[in-house]
């Protein structure tokens, strides 16, 4: 394989809920032998509690101080492919921290598409209580510009997980896609 960009770094996964962060992470770590972080996971196991439950009786506030701490207590690491939650850029530490210690890949997917993969929207509490269509909507409008602060793009519409993951590497690895709107 060509030498990464980054050697040694990490490759972090940002967008949207339904994009395919978890699943792709997942191959990709498998195709590389690299370790794969879910901080969804890592918050569920470290709080032994879901993400509805810790949004309904902590809050959400409480939610996105620990999405922030494992972040960056992962991101120490090397070699990893680390899913993030989609709320994760919102953070502008956050988004620094990503940058400087790994490839930054945003999983760019239709409205659409999101709505049909995540259905009622099952363990995604900002999905409860609404439209997933109209929710997804305003929130693509608050976080897009965060989105695209990532240093690779992989337009994942009409391709399966398996593919992407191949896109992200290969643009990872390289180099093809530093050039967004793979
Ligand atoms: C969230 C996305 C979720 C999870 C939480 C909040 C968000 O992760 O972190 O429900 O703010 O978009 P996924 O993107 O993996 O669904």
């Amino acid at each position: 394989m060509a030498t990464p960009k980054k050697l040694g770094q990490n490759i972090i996964l940002v967008g949207p809920m339904g994009s395919g962060k978890s699943t792709v992470a997942r191959i990709i770590g498998k195709k590389l032998g690299w370790r794969v972080c879910d901080l969804d996971l890592l918050i569920i196991e470290k709080t032994g509690m879901t993400i509805p439950e810790i949004f309904a009786e902590k809050g959400e506030a409480y939610f996105r101080r620990l999405e922030k701490e494992l972040l960056i207590t992962v991101l120490q690491g090397e070699r990893l492919v680390i899913a993030t939650g989609g709320g994760a850029v919102l953070d502008e530490e956050n988004r620094r921290v990503m940058k400087e210690n790994g490839t930054v890949v945003y999983l760019r997917t239709e409205i659409k598409e999101l709505c049909r993969r995540l259905g009622r929207g099952k363990g995604r509490p900002l999905l409860a209580g609404g439209k997933p269509e109209e929710i997804l909507t305003r929130l693509a409008r608050e976080r897009e510009a965060f989105y695209r602060e990532a240093q690779i793009t992989v337009d994942t519409q009409g391709l399966t997980p398996e593919a992407v993951a191949g896109r992200v590497i290969a643009a990872v690895f390289q180099g093809v896609a530093g050039q967004k709107g793979l």
